[in-house]
């Protein structure tokens, strides 16, 4: 049975090797959650609430409520296999001990994918705001063809065929070539980690204070002026709609597996892990509705439609488009839609100050995205399932130099071309592959080795697994 897929690593062998060639264990409860608050909150809250938005309209709270309800299941099941098996790669090892090497490599893959995409959204959505900020405070405007490369692909969708439609045309007109802005700034993050710069738990505090004060800053002064009128309709594209907004609003959770990650460096992993993940999602999650009820209630979250009647998707040139002749006046169309509600509303100086919180607090999440990715891979490799030369340290810095900067000029270019929510889909479609693996590899090992020591057991196994793994598949569907 469990041979089908080839080697299974058992996880015996697994905890033997960590043992030994095991991390300095530092890390408590308080900088577990921590660490998890400071990969979560990104772009997803920052700018991707604009899209969920145009997809939801404000049924979009209930998008955040799905989102948050399978990543907290999952949670449970990440808990349960990071207290059992205390060791670096988090799902891509729980699945090499589980279900074996094929699906070790899939799910490696996948996280490879979910980490490398998702510091290219995470680029992009920093880009958005790092334009405001120019224009904000230094009064410069940087060109368009610079900041997105919207008339870049509608010239090339035209080579492929499309139709020749309006929207393309004003793409065309409008739109730019690069993102000049993402693509510097995942440069400078592959940089940074070429040299060996490693998040210090001192920095992420910092961050993830500076983060925690600008959304609870939002949340003062935008949820005070909530007007319940602008909750009608609710859900003007329905419950497909919030569903497509659920799948993408997604990626504001993402990240919390990170925490997983720190497995080896943690002290009294079987206790500190679980109040980990749980803590920094219940953190995020109560932050996220807050924001969501606040940027709804004050300027409103109604969806731009085409002549038809349909909403326009997010991202396409036809919204673009509409934003372009409307003159963009509607949070659907902001790339910094926190800082743009707070402007809207009257507060301009505060507005630019959260601008100036996601500008500085933004890359930190690009290069945890970037270390985790550097990590899977080297744990991959290590088992022999990617090329060696792959994992070549560097005789100066000690860093996986050659798989970083491999992946940091793939992730350079996906964030100079495709717009935001493009990449954060793609992303969400990793992640959600690997949490439904996670989840059912805590099912395999409850029957397959039910005597083991489980020092977090997720509640409720036998609702909450098949919960999460079918949360995952309707998302990605
Ligand atoms: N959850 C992270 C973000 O929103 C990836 O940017």
């Amino acid at each position: 049975g469990n041979r089908m897929f080839g080697r299974v690593k058992p996880l015996d062998a697994i905890l033997a090797t960590a043992e030994k060639k095991s991390l300095h264990r530092s890390l408590g409860a308080f900088q577990l959650t921590m660490l998890g608050v400071g990969a979560i909150i990104g772009t997803g809250i920052f700018v991707l609430t604009a899209e969920a938005a145009q997809k939801a309209g404000p049924g979009m709270m209930i998008s955040f409520i799905i989102a948050g309800f399978v990543c907290a299941v999952a949670a449970l099941c990440y808990a349960e296999m990071a207290s059992m098996v205390p060791v670096s790669g988090s799902a891509y090892t729980y699945s090499y001990a589980v279900m074996g090497e094929l699906l070790a490599w899939m799910v490696g893959w996948a996280l490879v994918l979910e980490y490398a995409v998702a510091a290219g959204a995470v680029a992009v959505g920093w880009s958005g705001y790092f334009v405001g900020l120019l224009r904000e405070y230094l009064g410069i405007s940087l060109p368009t063809s610079l900041v997105n490369a919207d008339a870049l692909i509608a010239q090339i969708k035209l080579v492929f065929g499309a139709a020749n439609s309006e929207a393309i045309q004003t793409a065309i007109a409008t739109g730019g070539y690069i993102n000049l802005p993402a693509f510097i700034i995942s440069l400078l993050v592959t940089w940074l980690l070429v040299i060996g710069t490693k998040e210090s738990a001192y920095v992420n505090a910092v961050l993830v204070m500076v983060k925690i004060t600008a959304l609870t800053l939002f949340v003062v002064l935008a949820v005070p002026v909530m007007n319940s009128a602008n909750f009608e309709p609710f859900a003007p594209l329905g419950f497909g709609g919030i569903s497509a907004a659920a799948a993408s609003i997604f990626f504001a959770y993402v990240g919390f597996d990170a925490v997983s990650t720190a497995a080896e460096e943690t002290k009294n992993p079987q206790r500190n892990m679980p109040i980990g993940l749980i803590g920094s999602l219940a953190i995020c999650t109560v932050f996220y509705l807050l924001v969501a009820a606040g940027v709804i209630g004050s300027v409103g979250a109604q969806p731009l439609f085409d002549a038809a009647g349909n909403g326009l998707a997010p991202g396409s040139t036809e919204l673009a488009a509409a934003c372009a002749t409307t003159g963009g006046q509607a949070v659907v169309c902001s790339k910094e839609a926190l800082a743009w509600t707070l402007r809207e509303i009257g507060w301009q100086q505060i507005g630019n100050l959260v601008g100036l919180a996601a500008g500085l607090a933004l890359p930190s999440v690009i290069l945890m995205m970037m270390f985790g990715q550097t990590r899977i891979f080297f744990v991959m490799s290590r088992d022999g399932l990617l090329p060696e030369r792959l994992s070549r340290i560097h005789p100066k810095y000690h860093t996986p130099h050659v798989v970083t900067i491999i992946t940091g000029i793939v992730v350079a270019i996906f964030a100079a071309l495709f717009p935001v929510g493009a990449l954060a889909d793609i992303s969400n479609s990793g992640t959600l592959f690997a949490f439904a693996m996670v989840a059912i590899a805590v099912l395999i090992l409850r029957k397959r080795d039910p005597g083991r020591a489980r020092p977090f057991r997720t509640p409720a196994v036998m609702v909450v697994a098949p919960l999460a793994a079918v949360g995952c598949v309707y998302l990605f569907w």
